[in-house]
């Protein structure tokens, strides 16, 4: 099956992606809630965007903020109950905002109903988790967990090992067992009957491990991630899956992949492959990692240029790509490539501006419209996720941990940690930014001052304003559809590309009936000094004008560009009328 070839509203679409725990909260204890971002509907309206993808909200003892659920067919208390999630739905598709929910099914919380009955060995439940019998002194294997430490724990009700890929309190299920794929087919066709749009799934390459469970590479990175990241079935069940729940093209399918290559995702995504939409690959956000995420050194621009454009050249014909620089597992974008001090907003706008005009559906996570930053975590007791808790509790417990390697983990965790991403939604000025009449779950980033929803709104020039820009120039096919051509690759602080629709395939034929090929110019400077940029000679610049950009700049470009620092231009080609304006009342 292919996706690739028709339009189809989730290609053409921005995806604003919401972090509940964080996003408003309506009853004053601390949490984000369902009706706090029902009261926030019209503000996602006006920027223009046209999907929502909701983070969990299933019933769950928040091990892993909702990743660990403990009901698939119930809505946490703290978010809510199922009636407001259905009020939400219907104020969203009021506004023509489609709803895409997080589909987690490697792995279950221990208080899911099938882990008790599983580790009770009560009749088929027996087989739906990984177990292992053996010592209670060795694990079965060496496979390490994402979070840090062992993938096994023991059981000893069961008197067994059960794996788990992430936190002990996330027991993987077991999937070549059919009756499991049965239970998880059954609650998206579920979902499904109420109305979403579509599945943002979590880590869904992960779901097939190699039989026997064999030791991994002890010196590759994540030990045993050759045996559960692309295992040996994964593409018969992402494919049955589609078979059985998702063969409706209308229906957003993005799995969350890490760890593949241009060849595995089009395995997902490409005409061959097993039918979801597209995949959020991790390469240009892991580039710069030693063995892990705690090593990350600086990300190098021509690297990030050569990740970017090999994905985009990949996928061009066969498949699809997600855009993305942050999400609620990654730090700030504009404090990890971007300049989180004097030009905040300028690179805020900068790294906007490459997501919303490469080819593939461009997904905006929450605060990132308002240029939001990483925030200081003055200690072990301001961090609540479990990655970074665990991660600091390890170096604490180790006795060869001095001062200097302390330093050190307390940058890496400033650096890197999921926590940045999850500070509360920056609404006010007022007290926790008008997030909480509470005490909120997790500090609130200090710089809520100056960077708020409401002022944003009052100010012409802010990163919010610039985000509708970007939102509503999604409606050109050319931006959407487009060929691109990477520029002076090598420059060490340009971005700087074209993209070309030539109307075959979607419209009418270039020269045909008069319609001329559309063309895109955009050009970023990634630095805080001035750069200068000659174009090359085979890129025209006739019929380009100026679409948008972070500063005042020509009209119509010359051959020389003088950019100030995180200076942002598009240049586009008239849109005569030909081109066709998907949504001509939406913005
Ligand atoms: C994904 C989620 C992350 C979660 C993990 C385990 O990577 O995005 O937040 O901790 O899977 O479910």
């Amino acid at each position: 099956m292919s996706r690739r070839d028709d339009p189809v509203w989730w290609k053409e679409a921005v995806v604003y992606q919401v972090y509940p725990k964080s996003f408003a909260d309506s009853d004053g204890d601390g949490v984000g809630d369902l009706q706090g971002l029902i009261d926030r509907v019209d503000y996602l309206d006006d920027l223009g965007v046209d999907a929502v993808w909701l983070n969990p909200v299933y019933e769950s003892p928040q091990a892993d903020n909702g990743y660990d659920i403990s009901d698939y067919r119930a809505i946490d208390d703290a978010y809510g109950d199922m009636d407001d999630w259905e009020r939400l739905r219907d104020e969203l598709h009021d506004r023509d905002i489609r709803l895409i929910m997080d589909l987690v099914v490697n792995h279950t919380s221990d208080e899911h109903e099938w882990f008790q009955r599983s580790r009770r060995e009560e009749g088929e439940y027996a087989d739906y988790y990984h177990w292992v019998e053996g010592s209670p002194d060795e694990p079965p294997n060496n496979w390490q967990s994402v979070f840090g430490g062992p993938a096994w724990s023991y059981d000893d009700e069961r008197e067994a090992w059960y794996l788990h890929l992430f936190d002990e309190r996330q027991p993987d299920l077991d999937w070549t067992n059919p009756a499991v794929r049965e239970e998880v087919f059954d609650m998206m066709r579920w979902w499904l009957d109420r109305g979403i749009d579509g599945f943002r799934m979590d880590v869904i390459n992960m779901i097939s491990k190699t039989e026997g469970l064999p030791d991994g590479d002890p010196d590759a990175g994540l030990t045993g991630a050759e045996h559960f990241m692309n295992g040996p079935r994964v593409h018969e069940y992402v494919g049955e899956m589609v078979d059985e729940v998702l063969d409706d093209e209308e229906v957003l399918a993005v799995g969350e992949t890490p760890g593949v290559s241009v060849e595995d995702a089009k395995q997902y995504v490409g005409p061959d492959g097993d039918g979801l939409s597209m995949v959020f690959q991790f390469e240009h956000v892991t580039f710069d990692h030693d063995e892990h995420k705690w090593d990350a050194g600086d990300p190098s621009l021509p690297e990030f240029k050569r990740i970017l454009a090999k994905w985009q050249r990949g996928l061009a014909d066969d498949g699809w790509n997600s855009l993305y620089l942050n999400n609620h597992d990654q730090p700030r974008m504009v404090s990890r490539f971007g300049s989180d001090g004097e030009y905040r907003r300028e690179s805020a706008k900068l790294l906007g501006t490459l997501t919303h005009t490469l080819g593939g559906t461009p997904f905006v996570y929450q605060g990132e419209e308002l240029g939001m930053t990483n925030a200081p975590f003055e200690s072990r007791e301001d961090l609540r996720d479990v990655e970074a808790l665990n991660y600091v509790d390890a170096a604490i417990a180790d006795p060869e941990t001095d001062a200097e390697e302390y330093a050190d983990v307390r940058e890496a965790v400033e650096a890197m940690c999921r926590d940045n991403a999850r500070t509360p939604m920056q609404w006010t000025d007022e007290e926790h930014a008008g997030f909480t009449d509470g005490d909120p779950w997790i500090g609130v980033n200090p710089n809520y001052a100056e960077v708020n929803v409401e002022r944003a709104r009052a100010d012409p020039d802010s990163v919010f304003h610039y985000y509708r820009e970007l939102v509503a120039l999604r409606d050109r096919d050319l931006l959407v559809y487009g060929d691109f051509e990477l520029l002076a690759p090598d420059h060490p602080s340009l971005f700087a590309y074209t993209r070309t629709l030539e109307r075959d395939g979607t419209g009418r034929e270039a020269g045909d009936s008069g319609v001329p090929t559309e063309r895109a110019l955009v050009v970023l400077n990634f630095d805080d000094e001035p750069a200068t940029f000659d174009l090359p000679d085979d890129v025209a610049v006739d019929g380009l004008e100026l679409a948008l950009a972070n500063d005042d700049v020509p009209e119509v470009p010359g051959r020389s560009f003088d950019l100030g620092p995180w200076e942002a231009r598009v240049y586009l080609t008239p849109d005569d009328g030909a081109a066709t304006d998907r949504h001509p009342d939406q913005h």
